[in-house]
């Protein structure tokens, strides 16, 4: 079968560290480039968290790290810090030696999809700035891309950052916008609600079985979402939420989604009250479609898809202090 060739746009934390070890690990994935844009935790931590991910899956140093754009389009920086800690799990390890590629994320997005026209599947898993800027710089860069699967918005359902709005979408809603009108040719929405909430959130005692899967990875899986758990439960959300790994597996694993319909998808940029609050008509509106969004998945094969990967033996290329 042949891999399928991705790049991960990325604001390293938890869920995003899963999606990495799946872009390395799982067979049909093919992770050419991770780049790093503002969103999560603090920019230079969420760098560190790249590159311990790809140590702990034995591959650091093999795929470049870009750093892309440090701040949204408009808006100052919105931290999910109270959510995530600082996204390391307390993990760390010697960086002497480790390095980003010289090339910025954005001067990389429209390199690579140049070399490869019609070839690169990005997966877009924290605010979309960097994709954003990659357009403006290019209008031809969204025709270049074969696919976009973006994780943001809900789909008519409830915000976590707001009460309206999903943290990716609320950091920077100018790009999402720019991104949702550039005429990317495949775009598909995976959404907080219903569908994360629904179908990639991991009840306590599923989550406590990847957690005990005694591997590397699934220690390292402990140590990076621990945090994110015990917010979720705080807030009332049953489990652990992996939006961003269900993105790249909803591509790798087609089969995955039960339920999807094209919808016109816009982003609230003027309201401070619903700022960044998703808009996603259906049919019913006579709206020219520019997403599919993905509205219910099989629960127990993602589960299942994530277990086979953190039950995979790995072996870090330097030692992780903190992983015992
Ligand atoms: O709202 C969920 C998104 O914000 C995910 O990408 C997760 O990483 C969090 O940052
Ligand atoms: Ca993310």
């Amino acid at each position: 079968m042949a891999r399928i060739p991705i790049i991960i746009d990325t604001d390293t934390a938890q869920d995003d560290c899963v999606t990495i070890l799946l872009g390395l690990l799982d067979p049909a994935a093919d992770l050419r480039a991770i780049t790093m844009v503002a969103g999560n935790v603090g920019f230079d931590q969420q760098v560190a968290n790249a590159h311990l991910t790809l140590n702990v899956a034995g591959r650091l140093g093999e795929v470049p790290v870009h750093v892309g754009c440090r701040q949204p389009v408009l808006r100052e920086w919105s931290s999910a810090e109270d959510v995530h800690g600082d996204g390391s799990g307390g993990l760390a390890m010697d960086v002497t030696g480790v390095h980003n590629a010289s090339e910025h994320a954005v001067d990389a997005l429209l390199r690579l999809t140049a070399e490869a026209p019609g070839e690169l599947n990005i997966i877009a898993i924290g605010p979309l700035t960097n994709l954003a800027v990659a357009t403006v710089m290019d209008r031809t860069f969204p025709s270049r891309v074969k696919s976009l699967s973006i994780m943001g918005g809900s789909n008519n359902g409830r915000g976590n950052i707001t009460p309206s709005a999903e943290f990716n979408f609320y950091v920077d809603p100018e790009a999402a916008q720019i991104v949702l009108d550039a005429g990317f040719p495949d775009v598909r929405i995976v959404p907080w609600d219903p569908v994360t909430l629904n179908d990639a959130t991991f009840a306590r005692p599923q989550y406590d079985r990847l957690c005990a899967l005694g591997t590397p990875l699934a220690r390292f899986f402990q140590r990076m979402c621990d945090a994110t758990i015990d917010y979720d439960e705080s807030v009332g959300v049953d489990g652990s939420t992996h939006p961003d790994s269900l993105t790249l597996a909803q591509l790798l694993h087609p089969e995955l989604v039960l339920a999807s319909a094209a919808y016109r998808v816009d982003v609230e940029t003027t309201s401070p009250l619903t700022r960044g609050m998703s808009t996603m008509a259906w049919d019913k509106f006579g709206l020219a479609p520019n997403a599919t969004v993905v509205e219910k998945v099989d629960a127990a094969a993602f589960y299942g898809i994530l277990e086979a990967m953190l039950s995979r033996q790995t072996t870090p290329v330097r030692p992780i202090s903190g992983m015992n």
